[in-house]
């Protein structure tokens, strides 16, 4: 097996998912504002050394996503981030687009940037310790969108940085979000995000990705957040698996879910009703949360009280747990219960 593919087996190894911790700083501060955490270089230092040392995280936890100046901060001990991760068993990533941009021509569309200079700053983030990259492409679903232009911009995006990533010996993350903006139905967002991994799929070989070295981040096919009836769990878990049957190839080997504004527990009860159909995937099918990993432990921390550390840590590893069971399909709602 090539490293590129032993690295993808890791990071969807049984029972283990993905933390994207990888917010872009206007996104953290988005974030802090709403608890009130002031976000300065240092808090976010903090927080994100405290998520990367609680305590058993490499139990459920294969690899993280950091933002660039995370990887290159220290732990409040003063060890590197990406080696605390690796001393948990937890494999470093790095997120190296930068960013959806207005899509020229097409109003209220965006393509995600990040090509120009990438490979320099690949063989950087290498050096650095990273083993693993994400870029995000995102697509909405509206009046007349999205249109072909998007969909297929953001596909070339996609895989002229998954062949970049590839010959850096980095393995690409490959992620179209479908966004649950709008009020569209589940059937809606199937089509778009077939379209879509379509269109990423012919890109990905047009530029000769190795697939076995990438690894799928999509969103799940769900009703629109603002849709009046919103499909139950069964539904979601049956056309999003129906979904990723019909365009994703068999030689990948894991799919990673992002959260994408559902809540935490829903998160893992789409993910866990997924792994509990039979038949099943021929990829492992798993998680890479940010928001539904990170929430209950940033409502709990706060810089200025030592005392928060432990808890939010508890609270991580407790989501990081359920959603690690939700991989082998044995989450159950009880748990939560146990934990509150
Ligand atoms: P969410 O799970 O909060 O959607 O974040 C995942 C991610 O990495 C988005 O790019």
């Amino acid at each position: 097996m090539s490293d590129l593919a032993s690295i993808a087996e890791q990071m969807v190894a049984e029972g283990k998912g993905i933390l994207a911790m990888d917010e872009s700083t206007g996104t953290c501060k988005k974030r802090f504002d709403s608890y009130g955490i002031e976000c300065t270089e240092e808090n976010r230092r903090a927080y994100r050394g405290m998520l990367v040392t609680t305590p058993g995280l490499g139990e459920y936890i294969s690899g993280a996503i950091l933002f660039d100046e995370t990887l290159r901060q220290n732990t409040t001990d003063g060890t590197p981030i990406p080696m605390a991760l690796q001393s948990q068993g937890i494999l470093p990533g790095i997120k190296v687009d930068t960013g959806a941009h207005p899509l020229a021509g097409f109003e209220n569309e965006k393509v995600t940037e990040g090509l120009d200079g990438l490979r320099a700053r690949l063989n950087e983030y290498v050096e650095l310790g990273a083993v693993f990259a994400k870029w995000r492409a995102v697509i909405t679903i509206g009046p007349d969108m999205p249109t072909a232009a998007c969909v297929e911009a953001n596909a070339h995006g996609l895989a002229r940085y998954a062949a970049l990533c590839q010959e850096a010996g980095l393995v690409p993350i490959v992620e179209p979000e479908v966004l649950m903006d709008g009020d569209h139905d589940i059937d809606a967002c199937y089509e778009v995000a077939d379209a879509t991994l379509r269109s990423v799929y012919a890109a990905l070989y047009e530029q000769g990705v190795v697939l076995e070295g990438t690894v799928l981040k999509p969103s799940m096919v769900l009703s629109g957040k603002d849709c009046a009836e919103q499909a139950p769990v069964d539904e979601v878990a049956e056309a999003t698996l129906s979904c990723l049957l019909n365009r994703v190839p068999a030689s990948v080997p894991g799919v990673v879910f992002l959260s994408g504004g559902q809540s935490d527990e829903l998160a893992t009860a789409h993910l866990n009703a997924m792994n509990q159909l039979d038949p099943g995937a021929p990829w492992a099918l798993s998680f890479s949360y940010g928001r539904a990993l990170q929430q209950p432990a940033i409502k709990i921390w706060r810089p200025d009280q030592p005392e928060t550390t432990e808890l939010a840590q508890k609270a991580l590893l407790h989501r990081a747990k359920c959603n690690g069971l939700a991989t082998i399909g044995q989450y159950d709602e009880a748990l939560e219960a146990q934990a509150a």
